[in-house]
Parts: C-alpha cells; sequence; structure tokens
C-alpha cells in the first residue's frame, strides 16, 4: 500500500473511533483509534515530506493518547480492564474492555476538551477537528502534554543493507534467517505452536564489528519488518529521566502495530543490550533498576499470542546481561570472526572498492595475517589505506592518462619512470576534478596492516565459548 492509501485507511478509522466514541463504544473506539494511529505510522514510515510526516506522527500521538485516556477511564473507573500491564499505563493496542460506560463519567466532549478544530472534511477527521454540531473528540494541547504517548515509528531501515554483503558470518546468517524468516514469512504455520513460537526473543553476540547490527537492518529490510532500535545511546542521550517511560512507549508502538497489522512482524531491537540490562546488583542506581524493570515487563507482555513482536538483543558481553532478561530471549547465535577465507572475501570486497589492483598473491597473504580481525577491522583498514595513499598525491610530480572506473581517461599519479608519464604536479593541475587517486600497491597493505592492530583478543573469544559451555 502507498501512502495515500494509509493516509486513507487512517481517516476512515479515525472517523470510526470518533463515531465510536459519541456513541459511547468505547471498546470499539479504543481499537479504531490504535488503528488510526498505525496508519499514520506507516505514512510516517512510508511518505517522504517532511511536514506531511511531521503531522502524521504528531496525530498519531493524539491517538495512542486516546486510547490511553479511554483505558485509564475504564482501568480508574470500573477496574474491569481485561488486563493491567504495569508501570503505569500500557496503551495496550489489544483493547479487551469488558465493561460498558462509566456512569458517572464525564461525556466525551466534556472529558476531551471543548476545542475549536477545524472543519469537517476527511483530512479534519484525521486530525482530530471538530465541525460544528459534531462531537469528533479534540484534544487540548495542554492535555495532550500531560500524558502524550509519542508515537515512536520504526527507525528507517536502510535497504542498501542486503543479507548477501555480510560475508561469512560462520551459521549466524543461516541460524538467524531460520529463526526469524520462517515465522516472519508463514505466520499462520507457526500459530498453532503458541505465541512464542512468533514472538521469538534472540540473542546475537560475539566480538565487536562482526556484522551484528548489520544483520539485523539487513533481516528487518530483507523481510520489510518495521524496526524499532532502542540503543544505550538513545536512553542516556535522549531519554534521560524518562527512560522507563520511553521504553514502554517503544515497546507499545510496535505492539499496536503488530496487532492492527497481523502480517507484519516488528522488531524491536535492543543493540549493547549489556549495557541497559546488566546483572542486577545493589549498587544499581535507581533509574538503572527502573529501566531493568520496564524491559522485564515489555519483553514478557511481548510474548502475549495478542501482539507478537520479535525481540532481538545484542551485545559483546553476554555473560553479563541480567539472567531475567536472557530468559527471555531463549535463542543465542554467535556471530563469529570471520575466518582466514571469510577475511579475503571482505578484503577483496573493500580494496577491490577502492579500486586496488592487487595480485592473489597479495590478498591471501593479507588474510594469513589477519587472524583475530573482525569484519568492522578490516573495513577500517581499507580507510587507513585510502589515508596512506592519499597522503603520496600531493608529492606526486608525474601522471599519466588511465582509464576511470567510469571509462572516461583520467590523470593518475605515477613514477617519473613509467610508460606514459608526463611531469605534472598533482597540487599544480587545473583539472583536479579529473585526477584520480594513486593506485594502491601491497606495500600499502601492509604498512596499514602493521599500524592497526585487530579489536578482539584470543581471551575474549574463549570467554564466548566458555559462555556457551555453561549455557
Ligand atoms: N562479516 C562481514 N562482512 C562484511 N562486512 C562486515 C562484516 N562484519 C562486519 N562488517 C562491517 O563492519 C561494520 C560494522 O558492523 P556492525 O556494526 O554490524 O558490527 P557489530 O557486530 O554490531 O559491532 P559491535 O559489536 O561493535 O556493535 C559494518 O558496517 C560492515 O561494513
Ligand atoms: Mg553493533
Amino acid at each position: 500500500m502507498g501512502s495515500g492509501d494509509w493516509m486513507a485507511k487512517a481517516i476512515k478509522s479515525a472517523k470510526t473511533a470518533t463515531d465510536c466514541y459519541h456513541r459511547e463504544e468505547y471498546g470499539e473506539a479504543a481499537v479504531a483509534y490504535l488503528e488510526a494511529a498505525s496508519c499514520l505510522t506507516q505514512v510516517v514510515d512510508s511518505v517522504a515530506d517532511k511536514k506531511v510526516r511531521q503531522k502524521a506522527a504528531e496525530r498519531a500521538q493524539e491517538y495512542i493518547c486516546m486510547v490511553k485516556r479511554i483505558r485509564q477511564r475504564k482501568t480508574s473507573g470500573e477496574g474491569r480492564c481485561r488486563e493491567s500491564q504495569g508501570g503505569g499505563g500500557d496503551t495496550g493496542a489489544s483493547g479487551g474492555f469488558e465493561g460498558g460506560r462509566d456512569e458517572d463519567s464525564q461525556s466525551p466532549r466534556d472529558q476531551l476538551g471543548d476545542g475549536d478544530g477545524g472543519g469537517g472534511d476527511g483530512e479534519d477527521a484525521v486530525v482530530g477537528g471538530r465541525s460544528p454540531g459534531s462531537h469528533r473528540p479534540v484534544i487540548r494541547d495542554e492535555e495532550v502534554d500531560e500524558e502524550v504517548i509519542p508515537t515512536y515509528a520504526p527507525n528507517e531501515v536502510d535497504g542498501s543493507v542486503k543479507v548477501e554483503d555480510l560475508i561469512g558470518m560462520g551459521r549466524a546468517k543461516e541460524l538467524f534467517e531460520s529463526r526469524l524468516g520462517m515465522p516472519i514469512l508463514f505466520p499462520q504455520l507457526f500459530k498453532p505452536y503458541g505465541a512464542m513460537s512468533r514472538s521469538t526473543g534472540l540473542l546475537l553476540y560475539g566480538p565487536p564489528g562482526t556484522g551484528k547490527t548489520q544483520l539485523v537492518n539487513a533481516i528487518a529490510s530483507l523481510y520489510k519488518c518495521p524496526l524499532y532500535v532502542v540503543t544505550p545511546a538513545d536512553v542516556v542521550d535522549k531519554w534521560v529521566g524518562d527512560s522507563p517511560k520511553n521504553i514502554r512507549e517503544v515497546f507499545a508502538a510496535a505492539r499496536a502495530l503488530s496487532v492492527k497489522n497481523p502480517d507484519t512482524t516488528p522488531i524491536i531491537f535492543i543493540d549493547e543490550i549489556d549495557c541497559l540490562a546488566a546483572k542486577r546488583d545493589s549498587s544499581d542506581s535507581e533509574s538503572s533498576k527502573q529501566i531493568k524493570a520496564e524491559l522485564l515487563n515489555q519483553m514478557t507482555i511481548c510474548t502475549r499470542p495478542t501482539a507478537p513482536v520479535i525481540v532481538i538483543g545484542a551485545t559483546n558481553r553476554p555473560g553479563d546481561i541480567d539472567d531475567a532478561v536472557m530468559r527471555r530471549l531463549p535463542t543465542h547465535i554467535y556471530a563469529p570472526l570471520p575466518d582466514v577465507g571469510d577475511r579475503e572475501k571482505i578484503l577483496r570486497k573493500v580494496l577491490g572498492g577502492l579500486g586496488a589492483q592487487l595480485s592473489d598473491a597479495d590478498y591471501s597473504a593479507a588474510a594469513a595475517v589477519t587472524d583475530m580481525y573482525s569484519g568492522a577491522d578490516l573495513v577500517s583498514l581499507a580507510g587507513t589505506i585510502q589515508e596512506r595513499v592519499l597522503g603520496r598525491l600531493k608529492d606526486c610530480t608525474h601522471m599519466r592518462w588511465v582509464k576511470g572506473p567510469d571509462d572516461v581517461q583520467r590523470m593518475q599519479p605515477c613514477s617519473p619512470g613509467a610508460e606514459d608519464a608526463f611531469p605534472m604536479a598533482a597540487m599544480e593541475t587545473d583539472r583536479p576534478g579529473d585526477v584520480l587517486a594513486p593506485p594502491i600497491q601491497a606495500s600499502d597493505l601492509r604498512a596499514s596492516l602493521a599500524e592497526r592492530k585487530p579489536t578482539a583478543t584470543a581471551a575474549m573469544v574463549a570467554e564466548y565459548t566458555q559462555w556457551q559451555e555453561r549455557r
């Protein structure tokens, strides 16, 4: 569906929601508001115009706020809400009201405020405006601010990251795909086995730079799974003081999407999960305790059949993770360092991308001496080589014409004795745009290897093995 279709669906659902609300059918209203919010989340995801995205996100936020308001109303008024999910009012997404209307409650209009919304066209239904005489809910800004639930649109997945671009990774890719790919592609076949089979909790672990984060992105892109990423940086920088609430809301947004669009399997990816969910100890700060409690609570809710969401954690330090969190991530997949064959492939790919024309012997020699290097180490080695090569540019005195990667004749620095060399300092040319980088030589590769050491150590790798054996 395109963004226009999602918008149309959002408008329809928002209208249904307001109508239900007016008829005091609050359960239905909550479901329809949630539907409108999910559709708007899709609009946010698919539309390029920044303003439209922002507006859609704001509206979705308001609708989720409405759902929460309805639920709270029922919970506080009658205590008959089917599930109380802790942590102060989860938006739920599964509806689930059993009772009717509170007799002593305010009318929807009273309760929601009597704003002066705009006209009554379809767009206004979505924006929550109120045409004269209608009872469309209008949410006053100050009310929204009070208990606003930010709508977490899924993160933008970099579609250019492909599973096949990740070289090697032992059995990680295969295991990851089989654990996630089948349930995502054929959800109906997995349903009979219960919620857990779809709501996979999975931990990806291994040395730094082995492609864990890339793999999650690639899988989300391959299966078109909305991806919600939670990183310690978000929690520390953006959510400071409000982390449990934000964690709750990210999970709620993913569940809402899952409920409203059963063909979609949202993934919540908690990168560097050891930082957020380290083993509990008595010296934990209050905020750290709250974050862990909220993560646990939300991961538990995710296993319910009403709103299956896949939770993936990634870490370099699996042994540091809290045991209760580990129990909610029952599948463990190891992303190893590349072996010699894979290192050669990675080097060929990254250096080939820089136009290096090294011999097979150069590549296999480099692969042989890069034991313990991760994929990321090898990629950054290419950066070191590039710097080194470009450093030669300013000292060059001669050039020659060669065919560039775009098949156009370009000038490339060369030694004065090279065939067809002509005197020309790169710094003096009046055609700098035609200058190619000096060619990468085997000596550049060797010198850069001597400069760059691997991030992982043998002791680190041994720890993973011990950890696997202990489990
Ligand atoms: N097996 C691989 N094949 C190709 N490129 C790789 C591989 N492993 C890592 N890379 C490169 O390294 C970069 C870093 O990878 P990524 O961030 O996914 O590693 P990570 O395992 O999540 O690291 P960390 O544990 O530090 O978070 C990627 O952009 C990718 O280019
Ligand atoms: Mg990572």
